[in-house]
């Protein structure tokens, strides 16, 4: 064996999901297609060091503290070396730190996974002396992501991902997300997102505990053709720069995202009273201005208000008038479309 250390860092962004994935097949694969755009700000920062040893073992911290993602990067890593001999080789020193604080709404599991993703496959590259075309390379961590969470293999493309079959878009598959590169209307390349922070409090039901509640759902097979009608939907709007079906159509998944939590068994309101406030002053602004605005939510009470970089002062100046009052303590997030991944 090869007695060597290796070391790989990356930086890799969160996403926010336009068209949601809800509800798996077996090995981690999505009941249905799905689309997103990475964030910006939102990021996180990995570094793996790997030394030789005589069995795996894993040492985690997160922003230089023990932390309870540890038992979910150990379970993830030994169920990748049960496909991936090597990673039985040697003992795996992790840091990990995020751009943004914990609990704004963002999933930083998406982030997380995909940063660990990215710096798996640069050490595999690294140990196999093995060198993968860049459309490798992120395919392969794009599917090593998707093991540790379905939504972070969109997370390691830049701007637009679309993960999950979806019969007119060639080279799609339920394996990996792909990187969009269609030609949209140029605004989309101008999105942003307002993080409203209406509740910080836990979960009260975990994503893959949510996933599951779409096995036996009675609206099941109407949500996949209705995610698969969306997504088609979706991305023609985006190509002809019909902004007002797009808002129309992201807002109507997230609210059938909500719809299927609430109609679950057993069932589950994540909405918070204030959740339901801010989306009636986002509607009422939109009503007001003409303004090309709209929200979409993910597994929780927070609200994302989605708009262009063209209408940012008088959205700036909207969310600190009218939303700030409905967050708690007036926290959000100001990010925006960003560029994919990074390695540091
Ligand atoms: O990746 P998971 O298992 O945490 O699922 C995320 C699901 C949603 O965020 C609600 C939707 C999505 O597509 O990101």
């Amino acid at each position: 064996m090869d007695k060597k250390s290796y070391e790989a860092s990356w930086e890799c962004p969160s996403n926010i999901a336009l068209v949601k994935y809800w509800g798996k097949k077996p090995g981690q694969l999505p009941m249905n297609p799905s689309l997103s755009f990475s964030l910006k700000k939102a990021q996180t920062k990995t570094r793996i060091r790997i030394e030789p040893a005589s069995c795996r073992k894993v040492e985690f911290l997160f922003e230089g503290k023990p932390s309870a993602f540890t038992g979910r990067v150990e379970k993830y890593l030994a169920a990748m070396s049960l496909e991936h001999e090597w990673l039985n080789n040697y003992a795996f020193y992790i840091e990990s730190e995020n751009t943004f604080p914990h609990s704004t709404g963002i999933a930083s599991s998406a982030s997380a996974f995909g940063a660990l993703a990215l710096c798996l496959v640069d050490l595999k590259q690294q140990v196999t002396k093995k060198t993968f075309t860049p459309q490798q390379f992120f395919q392969k961590a794009s599917r090593w992501a998707r093991l540790g969470s379905g939504s972070a293999c969109r997370s390691v493309f830049p701007s637009f991902a679309l993960w999950g079959r979806l019969d007119d878009v060639p080279n799609s598959t339920d394996c990996n997300a792909i990187p969009l590169t269609d030609k949209f209307h140029p605004a989309y390349q101008s999105l942003r997102d307002a993080v409203l922070l209406v509740d910080s409090s836990k979960k009260q039901v975990s994503s893959s505990a949510g996933h599951e509640l779409m096995n036996d759902h009675d609206f099941k097979d109407v949500r996949i053709s209705q995610a698969n009608k969306h997504l088609s939907q979706v991305l023609e709007a985006m190509r002809i720069g019909d902004h007002v079906r797009f808002f129309q159509l992201i807002e109507k998944e997230a609210l059938s995202l909500h719809a299927l939590m609430m109609t679950s068994d057993p069932s589950f309101v994540l909405l918070h009273p204030n959740s339901l406030s801010v989306i009636a002053k986002i509607r009422a602004f939109r009503q007001q201005t003409s303004l090309a605005v709209g929200f979409t939510i993910d597994a929780g009470p927070n609200i994302h208000l989605i708009y262009f970089e063209q209408d940012k002062q008088q959205v700036h100046r909207f969310i600190q008038d009218e939303l700030l009052p409905l967050t708690e303590d007036g926290q959000w997030l100001d990010d925006c479309i960003g560029n994919g991944p990074r390695k540091l």
